[in-house]
This record gives structure tokens, C-alpha cells and sequence, in this order.
């Protein structure tokens, strides 16, 4: 059913290759890529990873059948204003304005660099890969955890949530791929015609702990910092008694409450 989608997009899903079962998404579109049998925009579609691939080399469980996994192969943006990690900002802010209009009732959070949460729960991941020649980025693959219809409830230790424990439905998974391919196009091509200003302003004013106290620990303990944004380079700038610095993934890590 996946591979019928016809998103009123332009790039994003023009081609859609979908397959019931695969080791990762992000691995087979990886595949594609490097033989040349991907496009720009090509979406490669799973109901079932058997070896779904998160951050860090944690890995993405996610039930067969019930949620969204996906990857989006996209050439590297040529326009001139557009940084590397612009990329990682479009994919999380067109992820984030989907769930966020899926949502209306709730408050849906960006966690820095790249995750979506809602009421300090994880509904969505992002794992970007990038494939290089020498020093040139050529292009990346963007993989997408959206969890649809899995329910999380009897699993707390997990901290994630869904669709169907937030609205207490099951959801049509081809409509929320369809109309999800829609939003993250329309953010990309903001990225391909240099419209940096919107996605960084979409980026910081929803990130979790903007102009609010929060608490950070790190290697110096525990801390509330303001979280004011996140710059060109991704990295989290966050003030305290008035000055504001920026801060490296890893250096800390935010208290979710
Ligand atoms: C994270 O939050 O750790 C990132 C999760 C990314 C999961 C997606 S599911 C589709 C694609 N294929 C993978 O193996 N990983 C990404």
C-alpha cells in the first residue's frame, strides 16, 4: 500500500520503494545510493525492520506493522546559505510541524539535536547519514521513527509515546506517510531556495526549554540553564546568569520532566 502513495510533493517521495521486511531502511537507501539506484528525493519504506538503527549505535525497535520507518535519500542542498546541519534542522522542523498539526491538543517539543517529544515523551527519531567524496558531501540519507499505532502504555520505562496512546485510535499509516512526506518537503525546499531564517526560527522557538529554565547535567553537575537556541555548527547555546555559550552533543544532557 505504501509503494501507491502519491504525495503532492517535489522532490520527497516522488519515488517510493517500499518493502515488507528489511534489516534497516537507512541501510538499504545507503545501498542505493552508493549504486546509483537512488534519485534525489527517493523514499525507501519498511513495515518491519529486523535491525532498525538509532543515534549513537542504539538500536530503533519498533512492532511490525504499526508505526512508521523510513529513509529519504537527498542529494546535498547547493544553495549557498544553507549550512551541513541545516539539513538535520529541515528534516526535525517538517517532522515536528506534522506531528505538531497531528496534534493540535498538545504541546510537541523538539529534543535537541533531533528528537520529537511529546508531553516528555519520544514519538519520533531522526538518524541522518551522510555519504561523502573526499571531503565533499554528496549526499544523505535522512531516516524517520514516527510510532503510529504502537502502544507504549504497560511499557514506562521505554518514554516513548504515540499517536494511539495520545488519541486513543488506531491511525490510517499510508495517510500520516502521505501527508508527512508532504510537510518534510515543503521544509526542504525552504532549505534548496535559502530559506535558513525560517527553519532556524521554527528550529529554536520549539526546542524543548526555550526561554524557560531547564536542567542540564554535565560534567560540572547539575544545572538550569535558558535554552536561547541552537547555531549554524548544531550546537546548543544555553544562558546562564546572562551569558550565553554554546554547547557540544554529549557535553550535557537535558533533564526531562
Ligand atoms: C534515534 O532517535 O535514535 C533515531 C531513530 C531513527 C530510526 C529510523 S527508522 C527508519 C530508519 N532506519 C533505521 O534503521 N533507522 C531510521
Amino acid at each position: 500500500m505504501f509503494a501507491k502513495i502519491k504525495p503532492n510533493t517535489q522532490i520527497i517521495g516522488q519515488n517510493i520503494v517500499y518493502f515488507q521486511r528489511v534489516d534497516s531502511t537507512n541501510t538499504l537507501a545507503l545501498d542505493l545510493l552508493k549504486n546509483k539506484l537512488s534519485e534525489h528525493g527517493t523514499v525507501v519504506i519498511a513495515d518491519h525492520q529486523t535491525s532498525g538503527r538509532g543515534q549513537r549505535n542504539n538500536e530503533w525497535a519498533s512492532h511490525p506493522n504499526e508505526n512508521l520507518t523510513f529513509s529519504v535519500v537527498l542529494e546535498a542542498v547547493t544553495n549557498v546559505k544553507a549550512h551541513p546541519f541545516h539539513l538535520n534542522k529541515c528534516i526535525t522542523v517538517g517532522l515536528h510541524h506534522f506531528i505538531q498539526n497531528a496534534l493540535p491538543n498538545h504541546s510537541v517539543k523538539i529534543k535537541w539535536p533531533n528528537d520529537i517529544y511529546v508531553n516528555s515523551k519520544k514519538i519520533a527519531g531522526i538518524l541522518i547519514e551522510n555519504n561523502y567524496l573526499g571531503q565533499q558531501l554528496q549526499a544523505s540519507v535522512a531516516g524517520i521513527g514516527l510510532n503510529v499505532n504502537q502502544s507504549f502504555v504497560n511499557f514506562s520505562y521505554l518514554n516513548a509515546t504515540s499517536f494511539r496512546d495520545l488519541q486513543g485510535f488506531d491511525y490510517d499509516r499510508p495517510l500520516v506517510f502521505k501527508l508527512l512526506l508532504e510537510a518534510l518537503d515543503n521544509y526542504f525546499i525552504r532549505l534548496e531556495n535559502g530559506d535558513i531564517e525560517r527553519i532556524n526560527s521554527d528550529f529554536d522557538s520549539n526546542l524543548l526549554g526555550f526561554g524557560i529554565e531547564t536542567t542540564f547535567t554535565g560534567a560540572d553537575g547539575t544545572e538550569n540553564y535558558i535554552v536561547k537556541g541552537c547555531d549554524n555548527e548544531g550546537r546548543l547555546l544555553l544562558e546562564k546568569n546572562g551569558i550565553t555559550k554554546p554547547y557540544l552533543h554529549g557535553e550535557l544532557k537535558q533533564i526531562i520532566v
